[in-house]
């Protein structure tokens, strides 16, 4: 039996302005993205903000449906949204945000498990990490390096290349 400890990094921030100032900019387009979100069911309202390298920003919130399942969260709506529209652009960071209507909404936001394999895809492909930026409407900011950081151990495709 061999026991091994992964190690990961989060840097917690206590105002945006400690952040570098693209990336303050950065979760301001989040919150703009968020205002925006589609979410009548839930109530809870997140947006996402993509900084691409040659300055772009793509913006995406959850957009859900009465059939709950088709609905889908501001992360993959933004990463698609890219992929889709800016194909082989380099993704530099992502700032998450969110906030419910219905309580306060004081701690950052980490984007779930689906969410974390879809941006680790266009990690590996593009071979540079995705910073991720995270805040809830208020409180501290956390901030990853990149996606391993959230999803240490994951699924990568090596294994359906079909030769
Ligand atoms: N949601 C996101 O947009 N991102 C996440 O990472 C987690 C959850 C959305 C999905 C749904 O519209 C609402 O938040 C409640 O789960």
């Amino acid at each position: 039996m061999e026991k091994f400890i992964i190690h990961t990094e989060v840097f917690a921030y206590d105002h945006p302005d400690e952040l570098d100032p693209k990336e303050a900019k950065l979760l301001e387009s989040a919150t703009e993205a968020m205002r925006n979100a589609y979410a009548p069911y839930s109530r809870f309202k997140v947006g996402a903000a993509l900084l691409l390298e040659d300055g772009k920003i793509i913006k995406g919130n959850n957009q859900e449906n009465a059939a709950y399942p088709s609905g889908l969260c501001a992360e993959r709506v933004a990463i698609f949204a890219c992929g889709a529209n800016h194909p082989g652009m380099k993704i530099v960071s992502i700032a998450i945000t969110a906030g419910s209507l219905d309580f306060a909404s004081d701690h950052p936001i980490a984007p779930c498990g689906a969410c974390r394999q879809t941006m680790l895809e266009y990690e590996l492909n593009q071979d540079t990490p995705i910073a991720v930026i995270m805040r809830g409407r208020s409180g501290k900011i956390y901030r990853c390096e990149g996606i391993k950081q959230l999803l240490p151990i994951f699924f990568h495709e090596d294994g359906l290349k079909l030769k």
